[in-house]
């Protein structure tokens, strides 16, 4: 599975690309917006510090020639930007459109089966299934993406299903039980992955043992 970093923040990508685990980030108006710097360059620095993996970089656009002209003018900064269309009717045709020219699409705001058939069959790359915001409002968010991964296997489409709204570790553990593709998720739960108090517990017998005997790596 695919771990990507939800931010804006180019401080937390610098951080998390660090520990070599990041396959991509994905980042939507909200969260470029609380960066507080200007989209094209925010954008431009988290590619070149991700250069083999993905950015995901959202239009604003309601209408098909809206998302049209932003979607080719973002897809033209970095060769390793997909860019982000809303699931609507509009967002639909565009991504079809899109991935005609060979513009990849991440097809945002799907919280249904059928949501994830059509951005499947539109030809998104990726289809970002919100789980967090439908388990805020006591629902599982979880059954959409054991849907959506059904769906591709069962007809062969190439999408990914990109787990996203990620408030937790266990939405990370759920995803991989159900085989989603990628996982996105902000970094406070990028780096709770890594936590284990018996790990913290353990290492420190060992540090303790090891000096207690006057042990050496290096003679
Ligand atoms: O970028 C899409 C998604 O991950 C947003 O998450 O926490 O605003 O529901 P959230």
């Amino acid at each position: 599975m695919k771990l990507f970093l939800d931010t804006g923040k180019v401080e937390e990508v610098r951080r998390a690309v660090e520990w070599g685990i990041v396959d991509g980030v994905t980042t939507n108006p909200s969260l470029i917006a609380q960066a507080g710097r200007g989209f094209k360059e925010t954008v431009l620095e988290i590619c070149s510090l991700v250069p083999h993996g993905t950015v995901s970089a959202e239009v604003v656009g309601t209408s098909v020639d809206e998302i049209l002209r932003e979607a080719r003018e973002i897809a033209s900064w970095a060769p390793n930007i997909v860019v982000k269309i809303p699931m609507t009717p509009a967002g639909v045709a565009a991504t079809r459109q899109l991935t005609r020219e060979g513009i990849r699409v991440n097809m945002t705001l799907v919280f249904s089966p059928t949501q994830a058939l059509l951005a499947a069959k539109a030809g998104a790359t990726y289809i970002s299934v919100f789980v967090g915001r439908v388990d805020d409002v006591s629902s599982e968010g979880m059954r959409t993406i054991e849907d959506a991964v059904r769906m591709v296997q069962n007809y062969g489409f190439t999408s990914e299903v990109l787990v996203a709204s990620i408030r937790h570790p266990m939405h990370v553990v759920e995803a991989m039980r159900l085989g989603a593709h990628i996982a996105t998720m902000p970094f406070k739960v990028m780096e709770q992955l890594f936590q284990h108090p018996l790990t913290d517990i353990g290492l420190q017998r060992f540090l303790d043992d090891w000096h207690k005997a006057g042990l050496k790596i290096f003679e």
